[in-house]
């Protein structure tokens, strides 16, 4: 580079990227290497768990360049005072040549049940220099075996009358029962912990207050195989003397309503909810106590609570509240016994994802009282919770909450769309003065409350939204130049926000709310870059599993409540989630445990389409066959073309087919079983040979000719190099056939967008990003949207509502192009190779209306982030790579030679090796630390290659 050249580019950091540069810079201060936010399985400070040998990460914190980690030691010690001598009597793993801070397996003393583990760690740098201990973490270890249970599980004194219901079954929700137990504590409370589930849902209290924030505990499993164990540390609730557990059970998924049910449409695990619980105290006299559920518990019918469904919502009378019944000397003369029956072989099992728990509070943005005494409150976001209320009046005043998501030209809410689910709740006042009302056992999807029957004027202060879901970490920050794709990443947060409740589901307001398959296996990887999905996946998998079938098909939803051997189960897209997801949780948290446990069943999966479609097509066993679904055939628009959008099945079934043959070849690859490896591998390409024998002509035209079709074959690996370039213009051609907009479904959208900007097409892409007509992402937010909806025309002004029977504004899938924002305007892509983020590329790419982006992940390794910007003539790129990772960085550059990085000609910046240049792209791979790059941009920004 010439010297006034260079002196040039200097000043245009210095003029234009002032601001971020100053954040660099002052955030850029050689820090040691530090290690912190320990983990144990994923969590932090976990109780109650059942993993006999958990896996202990960190995170590393420098910004030196270069710097890594070398080697560890973790002390795990039984005691904090034993961890706080440096001890480590249960685990001394001793100084340890590695530099993986994810994963590390403990290896001490077995860990048996109640074991207390406090722990601590430090490691070492690239120079050999101990960074010091960490901050101590500690798990522990629940009830292991079942025999360590000397509990019942217990219900309510009529819940006999439950057990023969009437024929058809009982079709009204019963109140919920309230069980209580007092007893007596001798001494002083050393230290105590609740082992607690239910078969159904459960609130527990101690003394007056509440355990834990837990909602809708011990959420939904397959109650007829494993049941969730919360664990609760309740020492400082207990003293000595006389106390009091109290526990109000609902029916939730266990004894409730369940989307999809047929009639009666509840009692799918049971008839009555029951709660099995266990206190263990260490007191100071030496002595241990422990409270089970057991016949001596009391129960009672006549609570508060007279209604409760998830998907109907709460019927709570205040006059019935009972002041001081979880409190002791309360008089429970007029309590039953409960029944208590024995524990059976139905596994316990800790919750190892994030319990689902309040998130944010919303305040109204308006109120409006569109009829007299009848008030809208508008939350101003499509949300998932419950709202909680602040009123007065006479007792026995009833004020009704019903939850929508949309208003009707009338300003009153629109409700066609929940089908028959009521989410709706009735408070009765006790008329006492002011009445705080919050519901118990429900959740809706709103973001218009309608209130009816109150007595006096409200005041858009009186009602909060809450906001709860599983409360996996939020780990992806987003922002560009392009306002519209800034919404687009909102509502994308937003759905995902509003779709877990313990599993994955497509949608949170009308009667279905099921773990549909499908729509997570298109979004897994999006909702990875959101949060921090991992222990929920973890969960979910389990679900997953054991709602295989016998033959092997994988179930349409997990958890399956009826029987997905004889129906839902077996389809195309939704059962191969089974294997995507899996390995969604490798290629990002470098889960290898997960592809172990799992790898049995993603086999049984794809050998079960194997052996009905010998052939390798899969003509055969599409069960319900859904299809690449709400594909632009089921767009009801003037002018757009009808009945050529919908890729044919077979050919979407068969590249399903091949696709997950090929993650079972790579998974059997990680697992060092080199004879799967090959097997399948082989199978693959037979597969798509197969594919192209059939379904593809010589000039690269597949079958439907959909644009589908195309990002299907493209995105799979289904094409010949000679056919991708032909293929790529036949799908061009197809986006043109629409007046150049989008046909394509769930399955196929992101795809076509990730394929579009891998294969040089990426303006096209952003073409599409932008636009703001249906069917598009834009035209939903011109329509004010907040969330993604379910399908591209839910609704078009002139037209309305589409058809109530299916039309959801809070459903993930068409969220999906999340993945492509974050691969491809971000530009954070990991590797399949070095999974974890170990390595990862950066690739962004400035596009049609985006001329800057910023992005941080916080991903297994620590933060990455990626900041660029268009400045002039200039690409610059502010770039942060965690200790011990390394970054392949792709600079969009019309002259690779003339890049620089912090100021320095780049091949004298630390940390930066060229590795040539690619298709107009500088290409560098840069070690852990910060960077501040700066190359000449492209006048035209062209081209990427794949980006894993
Ligand atoms: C759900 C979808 C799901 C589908 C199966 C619908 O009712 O809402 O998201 O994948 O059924 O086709």
């Amino acid at each position: 580079m010439t010297r006034w050249r260079f002196i040039r580019v200097c000043s245009v950091v210095a003029g234009v990227s002032s601001i971020s540069l100053a954040a660099w810079s002052s955030v850029t201060k050689n820090l040691p290497l530090t290690p912190t936010h320990l983990r144990c399985e994923y969590l932090v400070n976990p109780l109650g768990i059942d993993v006999e040998k958990p896996r202990l990460s960190w995170v590393l914190q420098s910004d030196v360049r270069g710097q890594k980690q070398t080697a560890y030691q973790v002390l795990v010690a039984s005691a904090p005072e034993v961890l706080a001598k440096d001890q480590g009597d249960l685990w001394d793993s001793g100084k340890v040549q590695n530099a993986q801070p994810v994963h590390v397996e403990y290896g001490g003393k077995p860990l048996i049940s109640r074991t207390r583990c406090y722990w601590k760690m430090q490691v070492w740098d690239k120079n050999d220099t101990p960074s010091g201990w960490s901050t101590p973490a500690q798990w522990s270890m629940g009830l292991l075996r079942k025999t360590d249970w000397q509990s019942h599980w217990i219900a309510d004194a009529e819940a006999t009358d439950r057990v023969k219901p009437k024929p058809g079954g009982p079709t009204q929700p019963y109140p919920c029962s309230v069980l209580r137990k007092q007893f007596l504590i001798t001494s002083n409370v050393k230290h105590a912990m609740v082992y607690a589930t239910a078969r159904g849902l459960y609130e527990l209290r101690i003394n007056g207050r509440r355990v834990g924030d837990h909602l809708l505990a011990p959420e939904w499993t397959d109650y007829h195989k494993r049941n969730q164990v919360q664990a609760y540390d309740v020492t400082k609730l207990l003293q000595e003397g006389t106390n009091v557990l109290g526990v109000t059970l609902g029916e939730g998924w266990y004894s409730g309503r369940i989307g999809l049910a047929p009639p009666p449409g509840r009692n799918f695990y049971g008839s009555y909810p029951q709660l099995c619980l266990q206190l263990e105290m260490e007191l100071d006299n030496g002595r241990q106590q422990v409270i089970g559920t057991d016949g001596t518990w009391r129960s009672t019918n006549e609570g508060p609570i007279r209604e409760s469904d998830i998907l109907d919502g709460e019927v709570y009378d205040a006059r019935r509240e009972m002041p001081g019944w979880d409190r002791p000397d309360f008089d429970q003369s007029q309590w039953q016994p409960v029944i208590a029956t024995p524990l059976d072989d139905t596994k316990f099992v800790w919750q190892r994802n994030e319990p689902i728990r309040v998130v944010r509070e919303l305040k109204p943005v308006k109120l409006t009282e569109p009829k007299p005494s009848v008030y809208v409150f508008d939350l101003g976001q499509n949300m998932v919770g419950w709202c909680r209320l602040n009123l007065q009046g006479p007792a026995g005043t009833e004020v009704t909450l019903r939850h929508a998501e949309r208003l009707n030209p009338d300003g009153t809410i629109y409700t066609a769309n929940l089908r028959s689910a009521a989410q709706s709740d009735l408070y009765i006042l006790r008329g006492d003065g002011e009445e705080v009302y919050e519901p118990h056992f429900t959740y809706h999807g709103f973001r218009y409350v309608e209130v009816r029957g109150l007595t006096v004027t409200p005041e858009p202060t009186d009602l909060t939204g809450r906001v709860f879901h599983s409360s996996s970490p939020e780990v992806g920050r987003f922002a560009c130049s392009n306002d519209l794709i800034n919404r687009l990443m909102h509502n994308i947060a937003w759905v995902q926000r509003g779709n877990m409740h313990g599993s994955p589901t497509d949608c949170p307001q009308r009667d279905e709310r099921l773990g549909w398959m499908g729509d997570i296996q298109a979004f897994s990887q999006t909702s990875i870059f959101n949060m921090d999905m991992a222990a929920f996946f973890s969960k979910w998998m389990q679900d997953v599993r054991d709602a295989q079938t016998e033959d092997g098909r994988y179930p349409d939803f997990a958890p399956h409540p009826f029987d997905p051997n004889k129906v839902f189960s077996g389809v195309p897209a939704w059962g191969d989630a089974g294997t995507v997801v899996p390995w969604r949780m490798y290629v990002n948290y470098a889960d290898r445990r997960m592809l172990a446990e799992h790898f049995e069943s993603a086999r049984r999966w794809v050998d079960y389409v194997h052996k009905n479609n010998p052939n390798l097509l899969w003509l055969n066993r599409r069960h319900n066959d859904y299809g690449d679904w709400l594909n632009g055939d089921t767009v009801v628009l003037e002018g757009y073309p009808k009945g050529i959008s919908a890729v044919p099945k077979e050919v979407f079934a068969t590249a399903f087919f091949a696709h997950s043959t090929e993650i079972l070849a790579k998974m059997a690859k990680v697992l060092d079983r080199s004879a799967e490896a090959a097997e399948y591998a082989n199978l693959f390409q037979e597969i798509k040979a197969a594919f192209n024998r059939a379904f593809v002509t010589p000039d690269g035209r597949i079958k439907g000719n959909t644009q589908a079709g195309y990002a299907l074959a493209l995105r799979f690996n289904l094409l010949e190099d000679s056919l991708r370039l032909k293929a790529l213009g036949h799908l061009l051609e197809a986006i043109k056939k629409y007046n150049n907009h989008l046909s394509t479904g769930i399955h196929s959208t992101h795809r076509m967008m990730l394929e579009l900007s891998r294969n040089g097409q990426h303006d096209e892409a952003c073409r599409l990003v932008n636009l703001r007509s249906v069917p598009s992402w834009g035209y939903t937010i011109e329509m004010g949207a907040t969330t993604i909806w379910e399908r591209w025309d839910g609704y078009v002004a002139g037209r309305g509502y589409q058809g109530p029977s299916m039309n959801s504004f809070n459903h993930w899938a068409l969220g999906s192009v999340g993945e492509w924002i974050w691969r491809n305007i971000v530009g954070i892509n990991p590797s399949e190779e070095y999974p974890g983020y170990e390595e990862f590329v950066v690739r962004p790419q400035p596009g049609k209306e985006i001329t800057w982006a910023k992005g941080e992940y916080d991903s297994i390794r620590g933060r990455i982030a990626s900041e660029w910007r268009i400045d002039g003539d200039h690409f610059t790129l502010i770039l942060q790579v965690p200790p011990g990772t390394t970054a392949t960085v792709y600079l969009p550059s019309s002259d690779p030679t003339a890049t620089i990085e912090n100021g320095k000609p780049i091949d004298q910046a630390l940390g930066v090796q060229s590795i040539g240049s690619e298709r107009s792209k500088a290409v560098y791979r840069v070690d852990s630390g910060r960077y501040f790059f700066m190359t000449p941009a492209l006048n035209a920004h062209r081209l990427a290659s794949p980006e894993e």
